[in-house]
């Protein structure tokens, strides 16, 4: 594997820049899918949806969303069950080419870049985008071999305890399992497992974490360390969480996106996005009186 495939697509300060340094060009080949590019970006958005549709066979499950999510923050979806909020984190590393029936319309850029675009290689995508699910599912493999399993599928041979220890350690795992890295990771508890799925995400060096209710089979002190490490891996990646748990959501979260789900004439139900703001501003002076409604619990 390249380097040009290791690193996320450089996107910064060189020719392009324009006001405020905050919008550059890409001028490098691009890293997923080949193509150049120099269409300008904003540097600080990491993926731009435009009018953004799923379909699940004929029926849509959510439509005409328009969303920027930060670079280097935690963002959260929250909602009623069913809007479409794990359908829509789904998208973000084209999870839903593994549904069948399922089918995006709209834009949905990474740093510019078409993520739906034939050219781009779908599993390099989820290599940079990675995804941890609501019940931790590690392999039936060694707490090790979970670990080095991203960096042997992608080549790497050498210096695998490092990595394993550094995803490990920044998984707050390490000190946990250090003298039984050759124990089944069945063997861990449920929260140690969810940190492990979490260290097995880091390995492979992502750009982005995607997390569907994280933290929804865990008790509070095992919800709580996952909450501290996602705020300390806010530092170094962009993290996306789903959450049914509205306090998690204003805790951890920098940005909320609110979604709910439509009644249409004849009775289909479409989610779509309602309201996106800074966390503190949207959970205290929302701007939509369903937002309002749904974090005070008078509706959802
Ligand atoms: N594989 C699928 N095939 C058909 N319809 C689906 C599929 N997955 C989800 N849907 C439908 O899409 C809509 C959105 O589902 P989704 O799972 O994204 O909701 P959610 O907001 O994550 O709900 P929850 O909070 O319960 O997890 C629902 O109406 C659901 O029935
Ligand atoms: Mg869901």
């Amino acid at each position: 594997m390249t380097d040009a495939l290791t690193q996320p697509p450089r996107v910064g300060a060189g020719a392009g820049a324009t006001t405020g340094g905050s919008v550059a060009s890409v001028r490098e080949p691009d890293a997923v899918s080949g193509a150049v590019s120099s269409v300008p970006v904003p540097t600080d958005v990491v993926f731009e949806l435009r009018d953004l549709a799923v379909y699940y066979g004929d029926v849509a499950a959510v439509e005409g969303v328009d969303l920027d999510v930060p670079a280097r923050r935690i963002t959260a979806l929250i909602g009623p069950s069913g809007c479409g909020k794990s359908t829509l984190l789904r998208c973000l590393n084209r999870m839903n080419d593994l549904v069948d029936g399922a089918r995006v319309t709209g834009r949905l850029a990474y740093y510019g870049l078409d993520l739906y675009d034939p050219r781009v290689d779908p599993v390099e995508v989820r290599r940079r985008i990675g995804m941890v699910f609501q019940k931790p599912n590690p392999f039936p493999k060694s707490i090790y071999d979970n670990i080095a399993f991203g960096p042997r599928v992608n080549g790497v041979r050498r210096n695998l305890d490092d990595i394993v220890e550094k995803a490990l350690t920044d998984a707050a795992l390490w000190d946990e399992v250090k003298d039984k890295l050759r124990s089944s990771a069945f063997a861990l508890s449920g929260g140690q497992q969810q940190r492990l799925c979490i260290a097995r995400c880091l390995a492979v060096e992502p750009d982005v974490i995607l997390m569907d209710e994280p933290c929804s089979a865990l008790d509070p002190i095992a919800t709580s360390r996952i909450e501290d490490l996602m705020v300390e891996l806010r530092e170094r990646y962009t993290i996306v969480i789903v959450t049914h748990n509205m306090q998690q959501a204003a805790r951890v979260s920098d940005y909320t996106a609110f979604i709910t789900t439509d009644v249409r004439d004849g009775g289909s139900r479409v989610g779509h996005l309602v309201e996106f703001d800074a966390t503190e501003k949207l959970f205290t002076n929302p701007s939509d009186p369903r937002t309002e409604g749904y974090i005070t619990g008078r509706f959802g």
